[in-house]
């Protein structure tokens, strides 16, 4: 079978939707003008653009958190920080499959800047920067995502809190001999994914750039650890089935469809209204 690459797929995808809501629109409400003038000069503000990454994000991370590495610790799949290393038979930790993720972008000609820190990190190099951190203070007491610009850095920034949304998250930072803080509550936030990008705001064609760039992170970071899987004394067979059914691992292909249904209607309805397309003349 001809192998689509997965960056190029779900942009298709992407457009296909977009244009798709764009083409009943104009067909609904407007026949004439065409779609380029009507679209020329519409930006979507660089907070949304990160709302809608951000929402991307929680999808990947959760179906890998919950998904693969939830289920797969109950049927014997190793997950560990050192798990780069050849003697070592575990896949990323959840942090590290973002980081994956977020090396991949950088690779890409999209500037999207991508970081998990924390003010108690396990990894001392995981530490927000100052302004940063002020920003991080402001976060715990109000609970809200901040949207700020950093002069230090000349980058636009987005810092979203990273809950204890599982027993293991709270355990396995407690218990770690480098933890900082060693008692971590169900629910806390423990740290924030912190977002960056060049510009204020950005086109319709830009974002579905960037959620490209994002997608293709997360296939690069899924595939990465699938080469290591191929390499254990024991791997696990590869196809359709999860670690939920026993020792198996979703192929990439498996993986990525099941991502992409959790994040494409959020994002397609998220882009949408940023974009106003569906703002109906009175
Ligand atoms: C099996 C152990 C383990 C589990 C489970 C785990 N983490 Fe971590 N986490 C780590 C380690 C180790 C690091 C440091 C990785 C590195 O950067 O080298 C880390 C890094 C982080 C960081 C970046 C700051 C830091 O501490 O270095 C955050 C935030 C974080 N984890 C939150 C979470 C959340 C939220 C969950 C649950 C959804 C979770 N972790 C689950 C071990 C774990």
């Amino acid at each position: 079978m001809a192998q689509i690459p997965n960056v190029k797929h779900s942009k298709s995808i992407l457009w296909a939707g977009i244009f798709l809501v764009v083409g009943i629109y104009l067909f609904a409400q407007r026949p004439t003008p065409l779609v380029d003038s009507e679209s020329a000069g519409r930006v979507i503000p660089v907070e949304k653009m990160f709302r809608i990454v951000a929402a991307e994000n929680n999808a990947a991370r959760e179906l890998y958190t919950k998904n693969i590495v939830g289920y797969g610790m109950k049927v014997g799949l190793g997950f560990s920080e050192k798990w780069r290393e050849a003697d070592v038979a575990a896949g990323p930790l959840p942090a590290l499959f973002l980081r994956e993720a977020a090396t991949s972008i950088q690779k890409s000609r999209i500037p999207l800047g991508l970081f998990l820190g924390s003010d108690f990190p396990i990894a001392r190099s995981n530490n927000f920067g100052s302004a940063q951190a002020e920003r991080f203070k402001m976060m715990r007491a109000s609970s809200k995502p901040q949207f700020f610009y950093s002069p230090d850095i000349k980058l636009q920034v987005a810092m979203f809190a990273d809950l204890a949304v599982a027993p293991g998250c709270v355990t396995c930072h407690n218990e770690h001999p480098k933890s900082p803080k060693v008692d971590w509550k169900l629910g806390d936030i423990m740290g924030a994914t912190t977002w960056s990008y060049p510009k204020d705001k950005v086109t319709l064609e830009e974002m579905v750039q960037i959620i490209s760039a994002y997608r293709g992170g997360v296939v690069d970071a899924y595939e990465a650890y699938l080469a290591k899987a191929a390499k254990f004394s024991k791997p696990p067979e590869v196809g359709d089935r999860w670690p939920e059914d026993g020792y198996f691992l979703p192929s990439k292909d498996v993986f990525v469809k099941e991502f992409e249904r959790r994040a494409s209607g959020n994002t397609i309805s998220l882009i949408l209204q940023a974009n106003s397309l569906l703002k109906v003349p009175d």
